[in-house]
């Protein structure tokens, strides 16, 4: 078939051509907006799962429906080493900039304005914000990051309500905040939802940020609904593979659907890379079951060389052992004691690298003592890849 016409789109955060199987997500996050919008107290909502179920697609889909419904949008990716405080300051910068143009400047806005330059004081190698304007003396200027975030955010609130506008701040890779700012940005939704003010905060990230939310603060559960985002199932899981050939007149035999849906599990991201070599394979409608085998060696090529291969080069050759020996296990969910026995350690001593680990989003804790890929089949590629629990330390 014509690769130029090809309708898959493997890739961070690429925008597939069907969004299979989260209509109800989308229900949810349609009346938050309208209910937030409309002065009402409502549970914001917090994304959690694996690598490549596809967040990041649902968080911009969200952008999208919230600038749709008139709200003033920030996007804010985290990444491991970005300090939390310094980005949403920068954020926030943009939020009352948008505001600004809305009219001329009222009392609420110049005051948020005030309020950010005092918050952007106070952060170590904060960002230099340059407004002509003097910062204000006992808002958000008590150099502790939680209570001075709660003052902007109410601030931010009240000025959005004074244009009689709406502000939505979606955060993806939560996992990467520290617990204190967890606690931060939790304490200051439940001041503005005390206080009905239009501003909502939608996050997404690693199963890790679900249990991170817990332990930041108690009252997370009233705050936020957290949302698995999980591989896709049945009759969602055809329609991924499907549909986006069925827009272009190309058809699927069943068993070709059937062979697809083993071959990836229905997860996303594979459904992707699969779609887009049968596709290519394919010299005819309808695609048939030989057509999606042929394509699966080149998928799992390009898997391995892309999806698999950058985020394992990212660890160290001490996390690249440990990962290695959770592989020579089987599939997870791993005990962390099985796993030290494999690399021939005592727990004790393997647990630095499963915290690193666990920062650097490779692997987090389904359940006390158990670990796990956050990679969804990252066990079968480190087995291709021949990496085990004996790999040479640095
Ligand atoms: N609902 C869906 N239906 C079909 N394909 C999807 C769906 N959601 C995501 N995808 C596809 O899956 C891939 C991964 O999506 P995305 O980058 O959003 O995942 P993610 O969960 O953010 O991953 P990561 O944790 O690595 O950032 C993309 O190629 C996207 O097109
Ligand atoms: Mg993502």
């Amino acid at each position: 078939m014509d690769p130029i016409l090809n309708p898959y789109n493997p890739g961070a955060g690429s925008r597939p051509s069907y969004l299979a199987g989260r209509d109800g997500i989308l229900t949810k996050a349609n009346i938050l907006f309208k209910r937030v919008k409309a002065g009402r107290a409502q549970r914001s909502i917090m994304l959690y799962g694996l690598r490549g179920v596809g967040k990041t697609v649902l968080l911009n889909r969200l952008n999208t429906m919230a600038t749709e419904d008139d709200y003033i949008v920030e996007q804010i990716e985290m990444s491991e080493n970005d300090k939390f405080d310094v980005k949403m300051t920068n954020h926030i910068r943009k939020i009352l900039l948008q505001i600004s143009l809305f009219e001329n400047a009222k009392d609420k806005l110049k005051k948020a304005f005030r309020v950010l330059k005092s918050l952007s004081l106070t952060i170590p190698d904060g960002p230099e914000i340059s407004i002509d304007i003097d910062a204000i003396a006992g808002e958000a200027d008590s150099g502790n990051f939680e209570t001075d975030l709660i003052d902007m955010f109410v601030h931010i609130g009240n000025a959005a309500k004074e244009e009689g506008k709406s502000v939505c701040i979606l955060i993806d890779e939560t996992q990467y905040l520290k617990e204190s700012d967890m606690a931060a940005l939790i304490a200051s939704c439940h001041k503005v939802s005390q206080l009905e003010l239009p501003l909502v905060v939608i996050c997404a990230g690693l199963p890790s940020i679900a249990a991170m939310a817990g332990d930041a603060k108690s009252y997370s559960e009233r705050l936020f609904e957290f949302i698995p985002v999980s591989n896709l199932v049945s009759p969602e899981v055809e329609l991924a593979i499907s549909q986006p050939a069925k827009d272009l007149g190309v058809e699927f035999t069943d068993k070709a659907i059937l062979e697809a849906i083993t071959i990836t599990q229905g997860y996303p991201y594979f459904i992707q890379e699969l779609g887009k070599h049968t596709w290519n394979q394919a010299a005819k409608s309808p695609i048939s079951v030989d057509d999606v085998v042929a394509a699966k060696t080149e998928t799992l090529n390009e898997l391995d060389d892309s999806f698999f291969k950058v985020r394992f080069d990212r660890a160290i050759n001490r996390e690249k052992k440990l990962m290695g020996a959770m592989a020579e296990l089987g599939d997870g969910p791993y005990s962390m004691s099985d796993v030290a026995a494999k690399m021939k350690v005592r727990p004790t001593s393997a647990s630095p690298t499963r915290a690193t680990l666990i920062r650097k989003g490779f692997i987090y804790a389904p359940s006390h003592g158990q670990i796990d890929f956050t990679v969804p089949l990252f066990a079968d590629f480190l087995r291709r890849a021949k990496i085990t629990g004996a790999i040479e330390e640095d």
